[in-house]
This record gives structure tokens, sequence and C-alpha cells, in this order.
């Protein structure tokens, strides 16, 4: 099993390394061969090569059976032109590999639920499943660019424009990804779009209920983004999956996160129509606490975990990194984003005792099955 690790900038690196000690620890135990090649991406490949993301870590990425992604980004890149911003790299793997279905699940730990912004009652228990569609909408639409109005309130100034857009087929596969999805779940599906204002939308919005007579099993409702972003903070336990396009999962993904807890725990896949996938921790690169070793590396080793359920076809490996977490989360183990007094809340640390104690967690709990 070949897997590419691009750790990236910002805490990247950081939490991409306790990542690799856990996925160590639990091949060794499950007696997986893993080989991991490393290569530079974003504004860390921007100084090395000149380009975010260079030829050689794209055809690594290719070759590779899975990808562990960590983060890309930092301000001292935003006066760079367009294309050779740092985020251009995760941008360009998502659109050259096709990695078009992006799962985030939001899980709220009921050793976290403390430390959710709303109160415990409404996320104890929470388990939902965004799915963002990855490869389209307006965030790869055409045209775009900027230009001198012709029309418009003010003709003759400058303005900018972005185009949103979904083709038939597009639609079709993430609506079959997200029905399959609920079959294996709680079978409900809440599609969200913004049909009563976009084109874009209502065309989805007809899809994905095409796509539901083939799925009679799972139940469908549609609804507008802006009421979704409102029930999510409301009731965020009456979802089950939500299937939405590029911009909207965007944004309702860190709401969503939120929910758990911190950002910091919530992993992500982006597959490919044969699961092939790549795998990030759903949060950026967080330059303010970069080379600090406080980042929360849990939702990139949940990302790990992932990766050996979906692509490298590991159940049991991935299960065990899952209750290696739990594990340390009882112990009392909170890096500072998930810590609150009380709820079991027992030391505070950083990043690589957090990935140390996951990964001795593996271990001891290999032992304590075996006796
Ligand atoms: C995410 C991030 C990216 C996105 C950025 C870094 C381009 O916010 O994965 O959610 O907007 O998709
Ligand atoms: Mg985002």
């Amino acid at each position: 099993m070949r897997i590419a690790i691009l750790p990236g900038d910002g805490i990247g690196t950081e939490i991409v390394g306790e990542a690799v000690r856990v996925l160590d620890a639990v091949a060794r135990v499950h007696g997986l061969k893993l080989e991991t090649e490393t290569a530079l991406v974003g504004g860390a490949a921007v100084d090395a090569h000149g380009h975010p993301l260079p030829e050689s870590t794209l055809s690594l990425a290719r070759a590779a059976d899975a990808i562990l992604f960590g983060a890309v980004g930092d301000w001292k890149y935003d006066k760079l032109e367009r294309a050779l911003r740092p985020e251009q790299a995760i941008l360009g793997l998502r659109k050259h590999l096709q990695l078009f279905a992006n799962f985030r699940p939001a899980l709220c730990y009921e050793q976290l639920t403390q430390a959710s912004s709303l109160k415990p009652e409404l996320v104890a228990g929470l388990d939902i499943l965004i799915i963002r569609e990855l490869t389209g909408d307006i965030y790869f639409g055409q045209p775009r660019g900027r230009r001198t109005a012709t029309d418009g309130h003010f003709p003759g100034a400058e303005e900018a424009f972005d185009t949103m857009r979904y083709s038939r087929p597009e639609i079709e596969r993430i609506a079959h990804v997200a029905f399959q999805a609920a079959q294996r779940r709680n079978r409900k599906v809440t599609s969200v779009d913004k049909a009563n204002v976009l084109e874009t939308f209502q065309l989805w919005k007809d899809v994905v209920t095409e796509v539901h007579a083939q799925y009679p099993d799972v139940e469908l409702e549609h609804m507008y983004v802006d009421n979704a972003a409102m029930q999510l903070v409301r009731a965020p336990k009456k979802f089950d999956v939500v299937v939405t396009g590029n911009m909207f999962g965007d944004i309702l993904s860190d709401e969503a996160a939120m929910l758990t807890g911190s950002i910091g725990m919530l992993p992500s896949a982006s597959l490919d129509a044969k699961n092939k996938g790549l795998y990030e921790p759903s949060h950026g690169s967080a330059p303010d606490i970069a080379g600090k070793g406080v980042a929360n590396p849990l939702a990139t080793i949940l990302s790990a975990a992932m990766m050996l359920r979906f692509s490298l076809d590991q159940p049991a490996a991935a299960d065990h990194i899952e209750s290696a977490v739990r594990a340390v989360l009882s112990a009392g183990l909170r890096t500072p984003d998930i810590w609150s007094e009380g709820q079991g809340a027992v030391r505070k640390v950083g990043t690589r005792e957090m990935g140390d104690a996951v990964a001795a967690a593996i271990t001891t709990t290999r032992k304590t099955t075996k006796s």
C-alpha cells in the first residue's frame, strides 16, 4: 500500500507527523506493509520549486493508493497571483485526481460535549455526515476574472466575476454517493440548495429528486442553504446525511465542525469514483499556532483511519485507531482547542504528546484484547 504524504504548510507538518506515527503503530500491530513517500505541497513547494503543486508532487499523488494531506496556506502568499497561491495545490489535486466526493463526518465524542459552543444536550450523540461535491460549482466554473463593467449599477468600474455551474452528470454521481452512504446509516438525506434564487441549484434539486427514485428506502428532504445553516445550530441531530455543492459544503462543514467541539476533531475523505482518496483534516494550516506544538492532531489521525477504511480496505486497523482516540479522550488528554474544565479533562497536552498517546493506546488495546 503506497501512501503519498503531503504535509504542506503551517501546522501541516506537525499534525501529519503524528498521524504517520499512529499509522506506523497500527501497521506494526496489524502486520500491514505501508510504503510512504513525502513531498512538498502548498507554500512549502512555492518556496522550493516556485509552484504550489509541482509535477513531481502530482505524479507521486497519482501513483499512490492514497494520499495523506496536512494543510496549505499562509498569509505571506496572499500577494501572489492566484495560480501560484498555496490553496491551488489542494484545488489542483482534487481536480486532477477527480476527487469529487468529499466526506466530512461530524461526530461529537461523548467526552467533548462541553467543548461544543452549543448546549451539551443539543450535541450529545451527534453523528452527521456532510457530503460535499468537490470538483464543480463556483470553485471551478469558467469564465472567471476581472473586467470593466459595461452594465449594472456602476458601468465603467472594475468588477470581478466567478461562474457557478453544475452539469447533470456531476450532480447525479454525488447524489448516488449520498443515497448509498445514507443506506449504510440512518437512511435520510438532506439535499441543501438555493433553488429559490439560483438556476444551478434548481438543476441540483431536480436531479437529486430524480436519482432519489432509485433509492425508495431512503428519505429525501430539500432545504435551502440559509435554513440549513440555521437548523445545524438549532437541532443538528435531525440530520443524517447532508449533500450539497462545493461552496455551500465548504461553509456548512466548518459550521458542523464546531458542533463537535473543535474543528481540530473533524477528519475528511475526498474520493474518486474508484474510492482512491485524499485524506485531510477539515481545518487549515493555522499559521498563528504553527511551530508551537499545540495543534490538535486528532482530525488528521482520524483522517488516516478513514484512509485505511475507504482506500486501503483495512477496516479493523481503522476501527483500532478510532478506539485508541476514544481511549485517549477518556483518559482526559486534551489539546488546548478541546480543553474545558470538568467532564473528565485531566491534562492539557501538545501535538506530540497527543500523537504519542494515541500510538501508545493502539499498542495497549491490542495487548488487552490478546490477553
Ligand atoms: C477546505 C478549505 C479549502 C476549500 C481551501 C483551503 C481551498 O477551506 O478544504 O474546506 O475551500 O475547499
Ligand atoms: Mg473550508
